[in-house]
């Protein structure tokens, strides 16, 4: 009899949110994961940095490095970020530890397992840190993507898109529920963000990838947000930041 491939759970962009992170990790609990991957982005936005930061290094499992958790490392935050993405950055920056900065430099940007991909943006250029929002940017992401199947986050939006030959159209279906993947071509999953989804579902959501049914569960889960919400207005980050994650935007 041959093993069965194990459930990976796959979760991404967390920003400090930690009701988001522990709703998630209770629910990955509930089903039959044997592993967890983590695609970054576990600081920025929200006030639980150090919660978070503690809750993702315990889990000791695959983490990636998202822009957010680089530019908290950086000696200033980077220019072209909006407002309430600067304020997130300046105070998780004040609040990590060096134990937490040496750790988050030492995140790789990629990560191949098992022949699978996982990246927290796309594998289109190791430079920046590309979003993948139309077909083409998810052309040049396959280009370069050299196995079957690949996940990402980033734009904390859940999506599958799929190219069938290498020249080929590239389709895109909005994740939700539980996907098929083609038996053929290439695939790349975004898994949507746990701590602010922007997919108007104010939900958490990661993805249950079941390689033994050659599917993904997009799993969305309700967590306190009023609880989230008033953390972040009370630690005197924008408004906005606590607003948007009733909607979901
Ligand atoms: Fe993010």
């Amino acid at each position: 009899m041959s093993a069965v491939s194990p459930a990976i759970a796959v979760i991404s962009d967390i920003h400090s949110n930690f009701e988001a992170l522990t709703a998630v990790l209770d629910d990955i609990r509930s089903q039959e994961v044997q592993q967890i991957v983590c695609l970054g982005d576990i600081v920025g936005y929200a006030s639980s940095v150090q919660s978070c930061m503690r809750a993702v290094r315990e889990l000791a499992c695959p983490v990636l490095l998202g822009n957010h958790d680089e530019a908290v490392c950086l000696p200033t935050p980077p220019t072209g970020l909006n407002d309430t993405a600067t304020a997130g950055i300046v105070f998780a920056s004040a609040r990590l530890s060096e134990s937490d900065r040496a750790w988050i430099m030492s995140l790789p940007r990629n990560l191949e397992i098992e022949g699978i991909d996982f990246t927290h943006s796309s594998l289109a250029s190791s430079f920046g840190w590309p979003y993948i929002i139309s077909p083409e940017d998810a052309r040049r992401h396959f280009d370069n993507q050299p196995s079957r199947l690949a996940f990402c986050g980033h734009t904390h939006k859940p999506m599958v898109w799929w190219q069938e030959s290498p020249d080929g159209q590239v389709t895109q279906r909005i994740g939700k529920d539980v996907m098929p993947l083609p038996p053929s071509g290439k695939v790349l999953v975004n898994v949507g963000a746990v701590g602010q989804p922007r997919d108007c579902d104010p939900r958490a959501c990661y993805v249950i990838y079941r390689p033994d049914k050659n599917n993904v569960e997009f799993r969305r889960v309700e967590y306190d947000i009023k609880r989230t919400k008033k953390k972040i207005i009370r630690a005197k980050l924008p408004k906005f930041t606590a607003q948007r994650l009733s909607v979901g935007r």
